[in-house]
């Protein structure tokens, strides 16, 4: 293993890991014939393997009403360490009638393979509302994030869980664990690395970014998102394409590194910015990218609210630093991508292309324009809209 000294500590100042080794893996495996068990939906099931991979650090298992009181109050666990939101598995009353303190639950996919155990420590209700407006700063149904939390069982059920190996086979190859994230940078002597959140195909505003910020630290973690993400979105298998064909024509092979993270999105904006930038000073990145509008959905927040919000909190607290980024469009006079910090020329002369707008495009089976997407990248989600 290499040394990973220099890197970022993870959040709390340690890995958290869960996941058994293939020796506790099968003992789990038997234990849990004799215990009740629980099927996780695909939300759940992607926490659970945050929680294994130490994504989630300081996080040791789903969280107690204490722990989750004091995020939805302070965005802090009840230590008082940064955390802004909810990690918590809800059942309904009626499940959670059976289930007893204390007690070792089974944890299935909807396929019914262990995913791992629960060691039940609490049982606790939630206010909704106040969770949804304080984590999404609205209650409004149509917010995706506000109508999963709505939608939770009536009873959440807290303790540490135990994790087996690989619960999800997508993406293998780029499946990394922090832990093995951490590995590679030590390797290739990175000492200050970049992490990008993506839940979109990737456009030459993203581009822009990721170059801004490979020209200042030593190497760059393209970190798309690939758990549950709302309808609509562009697929993660789609957008893996188009990571590989723009990484393949656009940038130096030695100094990013593709690998894909396990969460779900909440869209929760601000708060969750707050949550990516956490999640990958965990993977070992130093700093990590928000620019316009991060996590957002719809028109609930403000362009700049998720850059505003790393105010509230002293930069020691976070470890990882933020590079903020200005809205980012392609100037016709400029022959660029700029942003209105490099760039004089009028709104006239500036092409900004929304997501909505660009899946429109790719339904009617238009090309994009090179001012938004990389040809080869318009390729690929050309070929995957036919
Ligand atoms: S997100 O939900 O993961 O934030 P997306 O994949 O679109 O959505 O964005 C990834 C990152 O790029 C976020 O930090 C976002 O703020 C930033 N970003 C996306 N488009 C632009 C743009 N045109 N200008 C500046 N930043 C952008």
């Amino acid at each position: 293993m290499s040394n990973t000294e220099g890197l970022i500590e993870p959040h709390g100042g340690e890995l958290i890991e869960k996941i058994l080794t293939d020796e506790e893996a099968r003992e789990a495996r038997q234990q849990a014939e004799e215990l009740t068990s629980l099927e996780l939906d695909g939300r759940q099931a992607s926490d659970l393997e945050m929680l294994g991979i130490g994504g989630f650090s300081p996080l040791k298992g789903f969280m107690d009403s204490a722990d989750h009181e004091a995020v939805v109050e302070d965005m802090r666990l009840s230590d008082g360490t940064v955390w802004p939101i909810p990690i918590t598995l809800s059942v309904s009353s009626e499940q959670a009638d059976y289930l007893a303190i204390g007690e070792k639950i089974g944890l299935y996919n909807q396929a019914e393979d262990l995913l791992g155990l629960l060691t039940l420590e609490e049982k606790y209700t939630v206010d909704k509302e106040k969770r949804a407006e304080a984590v999404f700063g609205t209650t409004d149904p149509g917010h995706p994030g506000v109508e999963k939390t709505l939608e939770m069982g009536e009873v959440c059920l807290a303790g540490p869980v135990e994790v087996l190996p690989q619960s999800s086979d997508r993406f293998l190859e780029y499946r990394l664990t922090p832990r093995e994230t951490r590995d590679y940078f030590a390797e290739k002597d990175w000492k200050s690395v970049v992490g990008f959140q993506t839940r979109n195909p990737v456009h030459r505003a993203h581009e822009y970014l990721l170059k801004c910020g490979l020209e200042i630290v030593d190497g760059l973690l393209l970190h798309p998102l690939v758990g549950d993400t709302k309808s609509g979105d562009v697929p993660a298998e789609v957008r893996m394409e188009c990571y590989e064909t723009v990484l393949e024509n656009y940038f130096p092979e030695d100094r990013v590194l593709l690998s894909v993270m396990p969460a779900k999105m909440n869209y929760a904006g601000p708060r969750e910015a707050i949550l990516h930038a956490l999640i990958r000073k965990n993977y070992g990145c130093s700093h990590f990218i928000v620019g316009r509008d991060h996590a957002g959905v719809g028109d609930y927040y403000g362009t700049y609210e998720a850059q505003e919000i790393f105010d509230e909190f002293e930069a020691g607290e976070l470890g990882i630093k933020p590079f903020f980024f200005e809205y980012a469009f392609w100037c016709e006079v400029c022959g660029n991508i700029a942003s209105s910090k490099t760039c004089p020329h009028g709104s006239e002369d500036q092409i900004y292309l929304s997501g909505t707008k660009v899946r429109e495009m790719l339904r009617e089976g238009k090309g994009l324009p090179e001012e938004f997407s990389r040809p080869e990248v318009a390729a690929v989600l050309k070929k995957a809209y036919q």
